[in-house]
């Protein structure tokens, strides 16, 4: 019986668009899932969506559906995008299938009925968007300390899970377990963060609303979306159901891809959930880096280039998959800019890998007509070739067992460099002049051929569909696309065929690219910006009217927030008259006092002073709507005092 590996993904929230960043982690997740088959493993690759939540409740609301069609509809946009990405998943759980729901309030119960979970009342902030609770202490800043976002309070009759208990426990499994977080530095910062200042029980039910699954021994509560949610990982494979055969088979799981900022609940509530439940630990839980836009989180509002669709539509999946995983090192972050996608999709792309196979398809054709024969001169550089095709393989095998996606498409990179150098060491444009350099010029491109065999098989993971295509052009059978079948080089016939013209990767014209693609944003955000009134339809005023408006240059001179008030800043002007002047404004969300201080704003400076949460404002600074929220009007070239008209 082959080893089995059980790889997951988080399962997704269905509340928005999937972005590029999503699907950073089901990438890898393909990637590790493809070499591990190829490797021969029994593979289990799941993935799936986090369906519950309050979150989802209100959305539906704001739509006008239920909250079951609301899920539904991104559900299925979610699977095609799987699919058009090429990811290979073995199960797709729902949160919402009614077998995960059976096998949740199961475990809900046991919990209970063990003396884990126990009656209480919650009282603390709840941050509906990460659908997270909070401590007073926890909080930065009065606010979400993920993703900065707004907290509300929250108090309710709920049940607790005692994780508190399990402090002692988890921090002894992480010593004795060195592998269980990885990247390294993830574990200290559990353990400083989160363990050591204590850990409190936690709140696993809620009664404010009902879009969860429901505590069998309890009507009106649901089970917090986390427990429901980290389940997920056993449920799958039949915990719970009458056939845990797979469950049997597969668990504990060898790795589980996160992102960093959710390791905590599979590191601590997770285990201790399995403690619990007496059942056997993950053998790893892995916190990679974010995807981030050039200032900051990617989200909705950066217009459709993020859109892993359209990116898949516009470059091919194979150089999306390869950007991905090659760009960023596992684990930490890194910056996703369109300037080197289309670099790496040039230089890596279409010159190093897209030229070999073109270059290569097109000597066979023009030296041999489109067959070797299979006469054969073995000469210099052969040797060296063929053991850099042996060493690549290695080499890509331990990055992978590293979990390190870029490192091993970096070693499988300087095969294609060096099989580039070859042709320039050989000249076959130089054999050709001669009639009888003919048996070493079919060696040399027999060595074209077989050094892109291996090449092919190496990318299979990461670029599943870009190997195909090569596989195609050089007629490999499936025995020689083989992971083993790369140790040996010589395992095409000797007179192989080969097909010509095949453009892997167009190049792009990066100026042309980058102007189209920063056309089609502005005009998506003209799209999504909210639209004032038509013009045509305003109630007009006179000229005095206007006049009356006292509009004024002035600079920031300090800035602040405002307690209690979370949108508020509080602003002090410098307008050109001796006298500081202050001005409340509501636009905390969008932007940091460090933004605002020393550049010029637009103020209506005869507005009649107003107290807004206990600051006297006296005038109000200009913004406009955009896609992008709330934008202040800066005039950083005009001298504060100037009158505007
Ligand atoms: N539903 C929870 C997971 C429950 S698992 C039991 C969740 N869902 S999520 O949709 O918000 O995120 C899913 C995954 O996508 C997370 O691992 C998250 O880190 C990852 N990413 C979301 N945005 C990302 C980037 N910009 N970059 C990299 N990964 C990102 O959390």
């Amino acid at each position: 019986m082959s080893q089995t590996f059980y790889i997951t993904t988080p399962i997704y929230y269905p509340s928005d668009k999937l972005h590029i960043g999503h699907s950073y982690t089901t990438v890898a997740a393909d990637a590790m899932a493809r070499y591990k088959r190829m490797q021969g493993y029994d593979v289990m690759f799941l993935t799936g969506t986090d369906e519950h939540g309050q979150k989802i409740e209100t959305k539906a609301k704001e739509k006008g559906v239920t909250p079951k069609e609301y899920v539904d509809e991104i559900v299925a946009g979610i699977k095609q995008l799987w699919q058009r990405m090429n990811i290979s998943n073995d199960r797709f759980i729902r949160t919402t299938d009614s077998y995960h729901e059976k096998a949740v309030q199961t475990i809900f119960k046991q919990l209970y009925e063990r003396g884990d979970i126990y009656k209480g009342r919650y009282e603390g902030h709840y941050c509906t968007p990460c659908e997270a609770f909070w401590t007073e202490t926890q909080l930065k800043d009065g606010r979400c300390p993920d993703c900065g976002g707004e907290v509300h309070l929250a108090e309710e009759e709920a049940y607790f899970f005692r994780l508190s208990r399990y402090a002692d426990r988890l921090v002894e499994y992480y010593e004795a377990h060195p592998d269980f977080i990885q990247p390294v530095s993830r574990k200290n910062e559990m353990i400083q963060n989160f363990i050591k200042p204590g850990l409190e029980d936690l709140c696993v039910s809620r009664t404010s609303f009902t879009w969860g699954i429901p505590v069998t021994f309890d009507p009106g509560h649901v089970v917090y979306v986390w427990v429901d949610a980290l389940s997920n990982y056993i449920t799958a494979i039949g915990y719970g159901s009458e056939d845990d055969s797979d469950y049997q088979k597969y668990w504990p799981a060898d790795v589980h891809l996160v992102g960093k900022e959710i390791v905590r609940f599979h590191t601590i509530i997770w285990p201790a959930m399995l403690m619990a439940l007496d059942l056997p630990l993950p053998r790893q839980v892995y916190g990679h880096g974010w995807l981030l836009l050039q200032g900051g989180k990617m989200s909705k509002s950066k217009g459709n280039v993020v859109d892993p669709m359209v990116l898949c539509d516009r470059y091919g999946v194979g150089a999306i998959r390869y950007f991905l995983l090659r760009e960023i090192p596992f684990g930490a972050d890194g910056v996703f800019t369109n300037e080197a996608l289309i670099h790496r999709i040039n230089a890596d792309l279409a010159n190093d890998l897209g030229n070999l196979v073109s270059r290569t398809g097109a000597m066979v054709h023009k030296y041999f007509g489109g067959r070797l024969p299979a006469a054969q001169q073995p000469g210099e550089f052969d040797d060296s070739l063929e053991a850099l095709a042996a060493e690549t393989r290695q080499a890509v095998e331990k990055a992978m067992d590293a979990m390190q996606f870029s490192a091993a498409l970096t070693e499988l990179w300087k095969l294609i460099s060096r099989t580039n150098k070859y042709i320039d060491e050989t000249a076959p444009w130089v054999l050709a002049k001669s009639p009888e350099a003919a048996p070493r010029l079919a060696d040399v491109l027999y060595h074209l051929c077989e050094s892109l065999r291996i090449i092919s098989v190496l990318l299979t993971p990461f670029m599943p569909d870009t190997a195909d295509r090569i596989a195609m052009a050089l007629h490999l059978t499936d025995e020689q696309r083989t992971w083993q079948s790369c140790a040996a080089f010589g395992l095409l016939p000797k007179d192989c065929a080969v097909e010509q013209g095949v453009l892997l990767f167009p190049r792009i014209d990066a100026e042309k690219e980058l102007a189209a693609l920063e056309e089609a944003e502005q005009k998506a955000k003209a799209a999504a910006a909210p639209k004032a009134e038509n013009t045509a339809t305003l109630a007009r005023i006179a000229l005095e009217d206007f006049a009356k408006v006292e509009l004024r240059v002035a600079k920031v001179t300090a800035c602040q927030p405002v307690k209690r008030a979370k949108k508020l800043l509080q602003l002090t002007l410098d307008d050109g008259s001796a006298t500081p002047r202050t001005v409340a404004s509501g636009i905390a969300p969008w932007y940091t006092p460090e933004q605002l201080v020393g550049h010029n704003v637009l103020v209506v400076a005869n507005l009649k002073p107003a107290l807004l949460c206990g600051v006297e404002s006296q005038g109000m600074i200009l913004a406009a709507d955009s896609a992008d929220g709330v934008r202040v009007i800066f005039a950083d070239d005009v001298a504060p005092g100037s009158k505007v008209r």
